[in-house]
């Protein structure tokens, strides 16, 4: 059966999602909630009395829901306690006004039983978006200058802009074209993640840039300085390019220490 959170079940969700990969993740994403950070609600499902579930939606927007930090007890997988979890979310979202909801996944095998939940419950896999990040890596780049861009949103699919409220990611639907600029003559979108001790640049691309190698060398002048770092949302297919730049550009990048290349799948459904 379908709970809101309460406090009180943060044991009975640990017991077992400490268990399973990103449990600090999760309970950054908790913690959130708690302190108010952020628009959403927490839920919980449970069988017999006994806490087997968790996930949480987030509100970025007045219509967009985004659903996140799905964790299933390992002892009640494939039982469709997370098709029926995610469902309840939905109408959830739909109560309290979003006309749309979307999640995102890791772009890997593992995350199959995710992408059949999505297929079942008619949401859409709307882009495959890649994460470049690179940190500790800006030092002697130098910090560009960024035109703002003039014209049209641009489209490369889907229309998705990847915000970072620290340590979650959202992808949400902007009501209004946010104000662009131009790195290396690509129309990009680029805002600042603060959080205690350290500044991340989060630019999300829209266009493929001309020269990779310029537009890199000007995404690692944005990191520049200590405990900075930069993470660029781009379509999956343009990060081996970015990725090869950025290597020539840095040699000796070590993935996970000063830098990581993922993709990701977004899925969304109107609410209706
Ligand atoms: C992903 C997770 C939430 C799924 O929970 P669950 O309760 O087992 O999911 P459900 O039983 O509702 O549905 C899983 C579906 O995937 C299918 N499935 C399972 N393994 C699969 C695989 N390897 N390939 C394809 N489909 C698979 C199941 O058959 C089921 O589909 P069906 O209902 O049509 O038979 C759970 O495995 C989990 O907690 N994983 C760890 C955390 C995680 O990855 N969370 C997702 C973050 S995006």
């Amino acid at each position: 059966m379908f709970h809101a959170y309460r406090p009180a079940d943060f044991p009975a969700v640990a017991a077992f999602a400490r268990r399973q990969p990103e449990f600090e993740y999760l309970k950054a994403i908790i913690r959130m909630h708690e302190e108010a950070r952020v628009r959403g609600a927490r839920a919980v499902w449970r069988e017999s009395n006994r806490v087997i579930a968790f996930c949480a939606v987030a509100f970025p927007n007045p219509r967009d829901a985004w659903l996140y930090g799905m964790r299933v007890d390992d002892r009640f997988k494939g039982q469709g306690i997370a098709t029926r979890l995610t469902r309840a979310l939905f109408g959830l979202a739909r109560q309290a006004g979003r006309t749309w909801v979307a999640l995102d996944t890791k772009d890997v095998a593992s995350k199959a039983p995710v992408f059949r939940i999505c297929d079942r419950l008619g949401m859409t896999h709307l882009a495959t978006h890649a994460t470049t990040m690179l940190w500790n890596s800006g030092l002697g780049f130098v910090r560009p200058r960024l035109e703002p861009a003039h014209g049209p949103w641009p489209h490369t699919g889907a229309r998705l802009v990847m915000r970072q409220r620290f340590p979650l990611w959202i992808w949400e639907r902007p009501a209004a074209g946010p104000r662009l600029s131009l790195l290396a003559g690509a129309r990009v979108l680029v805002e600042y993640d603060v959080c205690p001790g350290r500044r991340w640049a989060v630019v999300n691309a829209f266009e493929r840039p001309q020269d990779t190698r310029a537009f890199v060398r000007g995404l690692l002048g944005l990191a520049h300085g200590r405990r900075r770092g930069v993470v660029l949302v781009s379509p999956a297919a343009w990060q081996p390019a970015l990725r090869r730049a950025a290597r020539a550009l840095v040699p000796g990048l070590v993935r996970g220490v000063d830098s990581s290349f993922d993709a990701w799948r977004i899925y969304g459904r109107r609410l209706k």
